[in-house]
């Protein structure tokens, strides 16, 4: 979910809306909107995108104060009725919140006993009536009361219509960011809705409170002590965030590669190539014995490339789970071990509880996030950040591509520290910094789009890869399923026998990544086991194949590159792919159904 919430010298409703909608990447089932004017609160939701809303709020109703929410239901379903703002019985105090009130079934049953009344079915309106339930003309006093009876992770903000001049928010593991001007102060579930107005911004931090009077603020924490937070200048162009002539974010964004992988290579080789993470230091690298992977989605992906990169030249075992699994296994940690977690966001909930149970366990933590000022920033011993900019599309492309350089460069790093180094890492390390020229041919082939238009029929795909690249395999299959709600599923290879061979026929084709590496010929044979099952063949394979060819239906060409850096050099190809045909399908590929891009609930 996302909130924003603007108080202090007059401004229009569409204000609100238009920092909505830059916060539309975290969800976007249902929104709403509460505002107070003349006649007291006027709250308006509805269900589906956004530009919805518009239809039903007057947009150039101009106020003084409001709250906005966009949203990604997990406690009641996306309807009107569930949307935020959520309001009291009295009708004056309403609350927008983002994260999960773990207690609320409690607080509610207590409330309905006092006679609280509730419209909706989710979690979130328990606060508006414990906010009541506890204000006696000062709103402030009353969050802080509600406050304490709060378990889970939220970041609220709340206005009441008797003093329109306030608003109160608080975080407690949810992103909330504040940013005033002159004018106005404004809060946000993160800097994009607020840099229209300022580049001085705080992330509050878990366990602040914030109260803004007019274009004031004054951050406490739950108890109302007053505590002093940084400033952050943001230096983003907010024109970064608009789509800049492409038909979809996501294809600007698998366009944009090629920059984002220098930003992410900037000061992190020296002169002569060689890597140079100096900050990591402190962590011993040379000694590190175990390294414990942890992310969701994509990033697992990445995790998984460099799992396969590091055990093939490291003497150290590597570890690799998905963040809702990890952080309810036992978690084992020495001396030896290093985590690293990996989030784009750098707000996932089940990555972020993951990083907190090994520093509970006396770990130490390596983030690698996009996100500056993100949560996982502050809760982890160090960050590499990925330098990707801004990521709207909510499928995953150039910070995919970014978090396999951040990973490969503290691998080579890695490899440097415990003196294994080699020609053949002088020749990754080059590449690797070639990388972005050898990506800009391979976005702007044609082909891929065309092959896009032969497949977009098909019900099933069957993505197979091996060694390294069976990350790759998994990365293409999560995209496709992603965007274009096609069935797609990935195997290693040599799996395919053992059981989902079974599904080939000609209405289940096979998507091969099939470069020219140490596993080629064993790929081979198993792209023939599958030819011979008549399933239809794409392959990507390496410039100068011409076998290839002679057991797939399709190829798509790469240029050759060093066979630990081809997921790195494939993943635009697989984005691509996808992009295409969720496109072709019509479907809309920056916002998928049922996702979002950042999921802060567990
Ligand atoms: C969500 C997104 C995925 C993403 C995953 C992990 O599920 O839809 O695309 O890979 O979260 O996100 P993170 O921000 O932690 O990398």
């Amino acid at each position: 979910c996302g909130i924003v919430g603007i108080i202090g010298h007059e401004f229009k409703v569409s204000d609100l809306i238009d920092g909505l909608k830059k916060l539309e990447y975290r969800g976007y089932d249902s929104a709403g909107v509460a505002v107070i004017d003349q006649n007291g609160l006027y709250v308006s939701k509805s269900v589906g995108r956004i530009d919805n809303l518009k239809s039903v709020v007057e947009t150039e109703k101009v106020v003084h104060g409001g709250i906005a929410h966009t949203r990604w239901a997990t406690h009641g379903a996306p309807s009107d009725k569930n949307a935020h703002p959520h309001t009291d019985c009295s009708g004056k105090i309403a609350v927008v919140h983002n994260g999960i009130i773990e207690n609320y079934q409690e607080l509610k049953n207590e409330l309905i006993e006092k006679g609280h009344k509730f419209k909706s079915d989710t979690d979130t309106e328990v606060i508006s009536h414990l906010i009541e339930e506890n204000f006696q003309g000062d709103l402030y006093k009353a969050v802080l009361e509600a406050l304490k009876k709060l378990k889970g992770a939220f970041a609220i903000a709340v206005i009441h219509s008797d003093i329109p001049n306030i608003m109160v928010g608080a975080r407690k593991g949810s992103p909330l960011v504040l940013g005033c001007n002159d004018e106005r102060c404004i809060l946000a579930s993160d800097v994009t809705p607020i840099i229209k107005y300022t580049r001085d911004v705080i992330f509050l931090e878990d366990g602040d409170v914030v109260y803004i009077e007019g274009n004031k603020a004054k951050v406490t924490d739950f108890s109302g002590n007053v505590v002093i937070r940084k400033h952050t200048h943001i230096s983003w162009d907010e024109s970064a965030a608009e789509k800049g002539g492409f038909k979809h974010f996501m294809l600007k964004e698998i366009h944009e590669v090629p920059e984002a992988i220098e930003s992410a290579l900037v000061g992190r080789f020296d002169e002569d190539l060689k890597p140079n993470l100096k900050e990591l230091d402190e962590f011993n690298l040379e000694k590190v014995k175990r390294i414990l992977l942890v992310a969701c989605g994509t990033s697992y992906h990445a995790g998984l490339v460099f799992k396969y990169f590091a055990e093939k030249y490291l003497d150290v075992d590597v570890l690799i789970d998905v963040a809702s699994e990890f952080r309810y296994r036992p978690i084992r940690i020495d001396d030896n071990t290093l985590t690293i977690a990996i989030s784009q966001s750098g707000e996932t909930a089940d990555t972020l509880e993951s990083v907190r149970a090994v520093k509970k366990a006396g770990g130490k933590v390596i983030a690698i996030t996009n996100v500056v000022g993100s949560t996982i920033t502050r809760e982890s011993d160090i960050t590499l950040f990925m330098n990707a900019g801004p990521e709207i599309g909510v499928a995953a492309s150039k910070t995919y591509v970014n978090q396999l350089i951040i990973l490969y460069t503290l691998g080579l790093y890695m490899m440097k520290k415990r003196g294994i180094w080699s020609e053949e890492h002088n020749i990754i390390s080059k590449q690797l910094n070639e990388s972005p020229k050898i990506v800009r041919k391979i976005i702007n082939n044609e082909k891929i789009n065309q092959l896009a238009d032969y497949y977009k029929n098909y019900h099933h795909f069957m993505y197979i890869g091996r060694g390294i690249n069976t990350a790759t395999a998994m990365e293409g299959a999560l995209k496709l399923k992603e965007i274009s709600y096609i069935n797609a599923v990935a195997y290693p290879a040599g799996e395919l026998k053992h059981g989902p061979i079974a599904l080939l026929d000609p209405t289940f084709p096979v998507f091969a990544i099939a470069p020219k590496d140490s596993l080629y010929e064993k790929m081979r044979s198993n792209i023939e086991e599958s030819r011979a099952r008549n399933a239809r063949i794409l392959s990507i394979a390496t410039e100068g194949d011409e076998e290839i060819k002679k057991i797939s239906h399709d190829v798509i060409y790469i240029p050759e590159a060093h066979e630990d850096l081809y997921p790195l050099i494939i993943a635009p190809v697989i984005q691509l792919f996808a992009y295409y045909i969720a496109d072709k399908r019509g479907y809309d590929p920056d916002k998928p159904r049922n996702l979002a891009k950042s999921v802060t609930v567990e």
